[in-house]
């Protein structure tokens, strides 16, 4: 009889998968994405208010200081621990409502509610902080690496719009990583590439893009520029069907494999222009967007995203893949969060 080969494996040994060189998860060794993470909407956030948020896997609140400017601040008290989302603010200083101990915009405790001496070191971590496009950002580090990126005109030379949308079970470079991924620009998107955007990759230390123009079954047109700054923040700036309008996405970071699209979108204002035509401008933007959305949406819904086999179409992926490898991450705050 013949003798059978003894197997490599035994039969319960897993089968390996095709991976793709390791790629490091935010949260990963307690580290995340050094970038702006957009923590509320700058109209959540009335003077006297203050907002609670979920930031790299804890917990951050906002608030505006006396001048009206907008600070993010780890969310624990450094007495006890309340949670100073369900604190107060008056005269821009952020109050505990246990024992009222009191912080200012730089997250410095500046007097207990009893009276006692302010302790030795008694602060919360303040984030770099910004307020742009009607958002309020945080930045995860102690300074920010790079700046928000500016529009090529005044923000108040465009008429504008914004919105979220809501949890994805994806981390934030993961949705900027699928507008790199020209694979799907064919498949689900049905763009028809007049300019193969692998020839106009451009990269810095903190930003990566390319040259999108060509159009959509729909006959909608796109002579644009995509560029993501950090690991998340995806702007648009170019000709939709031949008017300059801005698409910015901004994934937030709450906590690993966690986030919520914030979005801010505008057309440039045309005086010329009635108050009915401009806003017709600026829900076409927003419509030819929404249908890129639609056509991911059940995809996004139930990826389990991880790089495996590339091929050559997937050369821009591929490099920003390469850029994400190696971007600065940290997590200096994180003895405060939670
Ligand atoms: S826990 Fe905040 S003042 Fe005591
Ligand atoms: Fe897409």
């Amino acid at each position: 009889m013949t003798q059978l080969p003894t197997p490599a494996t035994r039969p319960d040994d897993p089968v390996p998968r095709p991976m793709g060189a390791h790629l490091p998860h935010e949260g990963d060794d307690g580290l995340y994405t050094q970038s702006w993470y957009p923590i509320c909407m700058a109209d959540d956030l009335a003077p006297g208010t203050v907002v609670g948020a979920e930031f790299l896997g804890g917990r951050v609140v906002a608030f505006r200081d006396a001048a009206g400017r907008p600070a993010v601040v780890s969310a624990y008290c450094v007495h006890l621990g309340a949670d100073l989302g369900v604190g107060t603010v008056r005269d821009g200083l952020l109050r505990c409502r246990f024992h009222g101990w009191t912080y200012d915009e730089q997250g410095v405790c500046r007097r207990t509610g009893s009276g006692d001496p302010v302790p030795d070191g008694a602060r919360l971590f303040r984030f770099p902080t910004e307020e742009r496009f009607g958002v309020v950002w945080a930045f995860n580090g102690t300074e920010p690496i790079f700046r928000i990126p500016e529009l090529p005109c005044p923000e108040d030379e465009v008429r504008a719009g914004r919105g979220r949308f809501g949890h994805l079970a994806m981390e934030p470079w993961m949705v900027s990583a699928h507008t790199l991924d020209l694979q799907h620009l064919s498949l689900p998107h049905g763009f028809d590439l007049k300019v193969p955007p692998a020839d106009t990759v451009r990269s810095t230390a903190h930003s990566h893009g390319y040259d999108l123009v060509g159009s959509l079954p729909d006959g909608t047109t796109y002579d644009v520029r995509i560029d993501i700054h950090g690991p998340n923040l995806f702007l648009q700036t170019g000709l939709l069907d031949g008017r300059w309008y801005f698409w910015m996405t901004s994934p937030s970071l709450p906590a690993p494999g966690r986030t919520d699209s914030f979005f801010v979108y505008g057309v440039r204002k045309d005086e010329s222009e009635s108050e009915e035509e401009a806003q017709r401008a600026l829900r076409r933007v927003f419509e030819a967007q929404m249908q890129f959305y639609s056509d991911d949406s059940d995809i996004f819904d139930t990826i389990h995203f991880q790089p495996g086999l590339l091929t050559s179409r997937d050369s821009t992926l591929a490099m920003f893949l390469d850029y994400l490898r190696t971007y600065p991450r940290a997590n200096p705050a994180r003895e405060f969060l939670s």
